[in-house]
């Protein structure tokens, strides 16, 4: 007996009694290559740098919620409604975040690297600092860097936040600053009490920090232009790319940050190749990385435009 079928081919693609359960592994690579045009097109996204199988399994994920058992009707779907094709893309970006995700991280970056960068920068004379949280999804990265920025109250170095990311409406949420409690569980209950205010529809952050976080739609796959930083939080975005990807978005990381400058990844990514010239390893559970001195190889960045 077969329990998943795939029932008659409908015009509609939607919400019939179809019973296929998409996997991801039943795509041909003609339908992924369709999608992956259409998303180039007409979201400038190349998809050809991501793990594939991750990809799979999230455009099977939408075929299950849009109840569609035949491919053509969803490639259908996705060439008139352009709303389908942003959620297809902010399911593809999958953006989970938390507020101080990883505490040890922030702990670290509290108590010693954003004072160390400060006096640096005293030390250099240079009035500012920026950090830059590249992949910051639905706005908890960098709004825990804001908090941590205005608890440190540096009166001459004025220090910006700005934060980026591929998906426009989790850009759109993150502006709005509100959550839910499962969002803010490693929030101090001190810091909940001064810098949220409760709402019928979760906490919103208090107006003069989401002030502080400049937020920008950006790609960092392409050669758009790179913002000059100081520091670099880029955790959990690049776990899903391919490692030439990777090695090409370190590179470029690395032409940004002055010596000294610092970079943070996600728990679970790490460093591989030449990029291992450019950074030392500073602290590395939890993946925080110095720029050193070596001057970044034209060839290797050429690649990257
Ligand atoms: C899992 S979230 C990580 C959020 C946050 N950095 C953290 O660790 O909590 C990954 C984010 O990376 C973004 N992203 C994926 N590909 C990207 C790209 N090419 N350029 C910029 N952002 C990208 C996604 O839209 C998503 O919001």
């Amino acid at each position: 007996m077969t329990i998943f079928v795939a029932q008659t081919k409908v015009d509609d693609g939607m919400n019939d009694n179809r019973t296929q359960i998409w996997t991801g592994d039943d795509l041909t690579d003609a339908e992924f290559s369709a999608i992956t045009e259409l998303l180039r097109e007409r979201r400038q996204f190349d998809l050809g740098q991501y793990k594939d199988r991750c990809i799979r399994r999230r455009i099977a994920k939408r075929l299950r919620a849009c109840e569609i058992a035949d491919f053509n009707s969803y490639l259908n779907r996705l060439t008139l409604d352009s709303d389908e094709l942003d959620t297809l893309l902010a399911t593809i970006s999958i953006h989970v975040s938390q507020f101080f995700r990883n505490p040890g991280t922030y702990q670290i970056l509290e108590q010693k690297i954003l004072p160390e960068l400060i006096q640096q920068a005293q030390k250099e004379k240079r009035k500012k600092l920026t950090l830059w949280s590249a992949g910051c999804a639905t706005g908890e990265e960098p709004y825990s860097l804001a908090l941590l920025v205005d608890d440190l109250k540096s009166n001459d170095v004025d220090i910006s936040v700005v934060a980026t990311d591929i998906s426009k409406p989790v850009l759109e949420i993150a502006r709005k600053g509100i959550y839910d409690k499962g969002r803010l569980r490693e929030v101090p209950p001190a810091a909940m009490l001064n810098y949220f205010v409760e709402r019928d529809d979760g906490y919103q952050l208090i107006e003069r920090i989401r002030q502080q976080v400049e937020f920008k739609h950006h790609n960092i796959m392409t050669a758009e232009e790179f913002p000059q930083v100081d520091l670099i939080l880029c955790r959990n975005v690049m776990i899903y790319f391919t490692r030439e990807e990777q090695e090409k978005i370190l590179t470029r990381f690395a032409s940004i940050l002055p010596e000294n400058g610092v970079l943070v990844l996600g728990r679970s990514e790490t460093m591989t190749g030449v990029i291992r010239n450019y950074f030392k390893s500073e602290f590395p559970v939890e993946r925080i990385y110095r720029r050193t001195a070596e001057p970044v190889k034209l060839s290797a960045l050429v690649e990257t435009a």
